[in-house]
């Protein structure tokens, strides 16, 4: 299998739907949520009108078929993102299709999306429920918790900084 990383491109925006509904953390042992829930504005807004300014992201492919992806979005006004810090920080989802998993294709992704942010924005923010292991893959990336909203945790990567206490 060759996994190849690409730019998220116009033409991807339509999957950033299902990435979406991926990306929301199932606790093991629990049935998966209706796809209905992508309804919810607070989900939503990571896929809805891809194309603005700000909006980054790359996606996974094995073959022709996107597997997987990492995007960042500038998520100001109502709703706030479930990652919100500021105005000026993007907030990352990542998601890949269930097969893929664990195998480090979204650490991949994660360092392909943070090499092209880093030119760009101050940091980059997200929000991970406590007990989703994917915590641990953004501890590893230098998110840094800096919040906890009901169980979800908010984490921030600034740029500039990582090496500060070596
Ligand atoms: C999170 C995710 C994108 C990581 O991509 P990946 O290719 O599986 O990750 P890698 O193989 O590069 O790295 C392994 C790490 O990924 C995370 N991970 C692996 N399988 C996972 C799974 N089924 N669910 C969540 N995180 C997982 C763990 O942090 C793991 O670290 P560990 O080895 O210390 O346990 C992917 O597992 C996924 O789509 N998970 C479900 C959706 C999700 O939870 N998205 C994040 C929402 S905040």
């Amino acid at each position: 299998m060759v996994i190849q990383i690409r730019a998220l491109e116009p033409g991807d925006a339509g999957l950033l739907w299902d990435f979406t509904y991926l990306a929301v953390h199932v606790p093991p042992g629990k049935p998966p949520y209706p796809r209905d829930i992508l309804e919810i504005p607070a989900l939503r807004q990571y896929a809805e009108a891809w194309g603005r300014d700000g909006d980054l992201g790359v996606v996974a492919c094995d073959g022709e078929r996107v597997i997987g992806a990492a995007w960042l979005r500038l998520l100001v006004g109502e709703p706030k993102g479930f990652g919100y810090v500021d105005d000026e920080t993007p907030e990352l989802a990542m998601s890949l299709v269930k097969e893929y998993r664990g195998q480090g294709i979204g650490s991949a992704l994660m360092a392909r999306v943070l090499d092209l942010a880093a030119g760009r924005f101050p940091g980059v923010s997200l929000s991970v429920d406590d007990d989703n292991p994917a915590k641990r893959l953004y501890m590893r990336a230098g998110f840094v918790p800096v919040g906890l909203v009901g169980r979800s945790v908010t984490m921030v990567k600034r740029f500039g900084v990582a090496h500060e206490h070596q």
